[in-house]
């Protein structure tokens, strides 16, 4: 562990306080449904006099909640956009303006009687997040030692899980839930922004965009010194040099070539599969959810059961922390997978026996419990930080991009489509994400291999290995390879 540093520390410390807020603005409109109602229905009554119809209430409702992930997906797909031009740490700090826009436009809304402004703040927000889950984890994969990188990659996900539980805990009645002190709820991501504006000019840029990206070889080996403690950064250095040497050859890869080239196609599957896994695993019908599946369930004191799942799903996030670096992101997606798998089918027997036997409600707390808990084993964490460790440096923001579109995507899916499905397959409805989780689990056992302890020049030469001999196996991929000049 001599390879954790203070200037390490505090620049993944800082650049996770975008995931943090990615995670508060995902929990913060679950609790205090309620009360944001009632003001969107005063508005509607001060503007014409009459009560909200309850369809345009639903309808206001759903827009507000959704329109984040669609801020998401937009802002997902525009990192590679910002991370060559401004950098990696300056693209974060920038994106922070989003965040205060965000925290001003929902603050108040109240005193604006205007539950328009809520939804452009909810959008908006969405926007910050969504860079910000492209912009940290690739941050933090280029600063960390290739021993650390798991490990300190699965701190985007802490951040985010211990954003939700503040957001549970400060959404309570008592706290912030109420019909006086929501405003402030919603616009408390102004604090987070204006600590991490603070910390990010004191934290250093990637090495590996100094180096790779601007040619800055003198500045790069400085910021190593710095962040491994050790005047002797030689191994670093000639691993980047390695990867520089092959970018050379790659170039930058648009979005487009990413797709076109039978050399990324691999990886780029497994990429956009392991975040499928992620989302449709149906862990956001829980975090989106969750107090109207406890009362559906006959928990009496839902809320609390909310916050219990938000408890387990930090400290499950601490336990994959300590062992991504042994036991492997592989094995450890496959497990959590088929426990998720398990735990659905546990939900669902509970569901279905409600009726009959009472007691099921504990069941169905056990079960929601336990699939959060293996979630956070390795479909929480693992597809976040892979994403950076799959591709080189050239494709690399291309491929984040297109990694993060599709989680913010299936996202939006998923929050959309859960009450529908629920109303239609009552206490089956996690049967459908069964089925999902079982696919997943035989992608990631024939597909996805280990990345533990590789350098991403090793990974990168890997999957060139794989599609070179697919070109030999298959005329087509011949044919492809012939028309592309990048292999
Ligand atoms: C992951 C997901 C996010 C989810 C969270 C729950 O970070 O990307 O959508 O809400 O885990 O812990």
């Amino acid at each position: 562990m001599m390879q954790i540093t203070l200037p390490l520390l505090m620049s993944v410390g800082t650049a996770v306080i975008g995931s943090l807020q990615f995670g508060y603005n995902t929990g913060v409109i679950n609790a205090p449904q309620e009360v944001i109602e009632n003001f969107i229905n005063q508005t509607w009554y001060h503007r014409y006099n009459e009560p909200i119809p309850k369809s345009s209430l639903t309808a206001v409702w759903s827009i507000a909640v959704s329109v984040f992930s669609v801020g998401g997906i937009f802002g997902s797909f525009s990192v590679g956009l910002f991370v060559n031009r401004l950098g990696r740490r300056n693209s974060m700090l920038m994106a922070n303006i989003l965040a205060f826009i965000s925290a001003v436009l929902m603050g108040f809304s109240k005193m604006a009687k205007s539950w328009e402004m809520l939804i452009v703040g909810r959008f908006v927000v969405g926007l910050y997040c969504g860079l910000s889950t492209g912009f940290v984890p690739m941050y933090v994969g280029e600063i960390s030692p290739t021993a650390l990188r798991g490990a300190l990659g699965t701190l985007h996900q802490l951040g985010i899980v211990i954003g939700i539980l503040i957001a549970q805990i400060f959404g309570l009645e008592v706290i912030m839930g109420n019909e006086n002190l929501w405003p402030l709820l919603l616009a408390f991501l102004f604090i987070p922004a204006v600590i991490q504006c603070v910390l990010l000019p004191l934290c250093p840029e990637s090495p590996r965009f100094l180096l790779i990206n601007k040619n800055e070889e003198n500045k790069a080996k400085c910021v190593l010194k710095k962040l491994r403690g050790t005047t002797d950064v030689s191994a670093d250095m000639q691993e980047m040099k390695e990867e520089s040497r092959q970018m050379m050859r790659e170039k930058k890869v648009t979005i487009l070539e990413l797709f076109r080239s039978p050399l990324y196609r691999q990886p780029l599957l497994i990429a956009v599969m392991l975040q499928l896994s992620q989302q449709l695993s149906g862990i956001n019908a829980i975090f989106y959810y969750s107090t109207s599946i406890f009362a559906k369930a006959g928990v009496e004191q839902p809320v609390y059961a909310t916050i219990g799942a938000g408890v387990v799903n930090t400290a499950f996030t601490v336990v994959s922390l300590f062992v991504v670096e042994r036991a492997g992101r592989r094995s450890l997606h496959l497990l959590g997978l088929l426990g998720m798998a398990g735990s659905a089918i546990l939900m669902t027997i509970a569901m279905a026996l409600l009726e009959q036997l009472k007691w099921m409600s504990y069941v169905s707390i056990v079960a929601i419990f336990a699939f959060v808990a293996f979630f956070e084993i390795g479909p929480g964490p693992i597809p976040w930080f892979i994403v950076a460790e799959l591709f080189s440096q050239g494709p690399r923001p291309s491929a984040i991009a297109v990694a993060g579109f599709s989680n913010w995507t299936a996202n939006f899916i998923v929050g959309m489509g859960f009450q529908y499905g629920a109303s239609a397959c009552g206490p089956y409805v996690f049967v459908i994400f069964t089925v999902l989780l079982v696919i997943f689990f035989i992608f990631t056992y024939f597909k996805v291999p280990e990345t533990k302890g590789r350098t991403f020049d090793d990974i990168a030469a890997g999957f060139r290995q794989t599609a070179a001999m697919a070109e030999k196996h298959t005329p087509e991929e011949l044919n492809s390879l012939g028309a592309d000049s990048q292999l």
